[in-house]
């Protein structure tokens, strides 16, 4: 495997990523069904994509689903404050919206999309992240639904990058310090 080199070791592997997904497909069904409602499903680009299709079919509901793509970083400093670079197409007024992410690390990104589908009207906005970082939170933030916890330390693939690299691959591993160490 072309990565081999670059990885220091796997945490989640692809068959974890799967039935977690399936775990975490009907708890959200349960949910939902119980609310007597089918959330819109959003996606957070381009990070969430593998766990985004993943979970998606294994929930047993009339979902419907959209993408955006927001960035809370100026360089490598968190502003607080989203620039939107792709909005979603589905007005949200009035809906229940499932955010989908990959990681939640300081949880700026995420507490400022809430804000900002709340103050479109959405009647609830729930979270559901593949990977909680809370050693890196700056709020309270807590998602609703978490796949797996991870430390303090970077990690790629199943959607998650360093330099856009690392993407398509279909683990989580904790990334070698000499591929990013002078590459910042
Ligand atoms: P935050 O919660 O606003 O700090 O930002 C979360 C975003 O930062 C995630 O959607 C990822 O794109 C990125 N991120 C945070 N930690 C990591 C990591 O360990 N590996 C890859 N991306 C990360």
């Amino acid at each position: 495997m072309w990565a081999e080199k670059d990885i220091d070791r796997i945490l989640v592997t692809e068959k974890e990523i799967e039935n977690k997904a399936k775990e975490l497909g009907a708890i959200i069904t349960e949910d939902y069904k119980k609310m007597g409602s089918a959330p819109l499903l959003v996606g957070l680009l381009r990070g969430s994509v593998p766990f985004f299709t993943e979970l998606a079919k294994n929930i047993d509901l009339d979902i419907e689903y959209d993408f955006m793509d927001v960035s809370s970083y100026v360089g490598r400093h968190s502003t607080g404050e989203i620039r939107i670079i792709k909005d979603l197409d589905t007005a949200v007024s009035g809906r229940d919206i499932l955010l989908v992410e990959d990681i939640v690390d300081t949880g700026k990104t995420i507490q400022s999309v809430i804000e900002l589908l709340y103050h479109r009207g959405a009647s609830s906005v729930k979270i559901v992240t593949l990977l909680d970082k809370p050693s890196g939170r700056v709020n309270h933030l807590k998602a609703d639904y978490i796949g797996f916890e991870v430390g303090n330390e970077f990690v790629i693939g199943f959607g998650m990058d360093f330099n856009q690299k690392y993407r398509c691959l279909p683990f989580i591993g904790v990334l070698k310090p000499e591929c990013y160490q002078d590459k910042e």
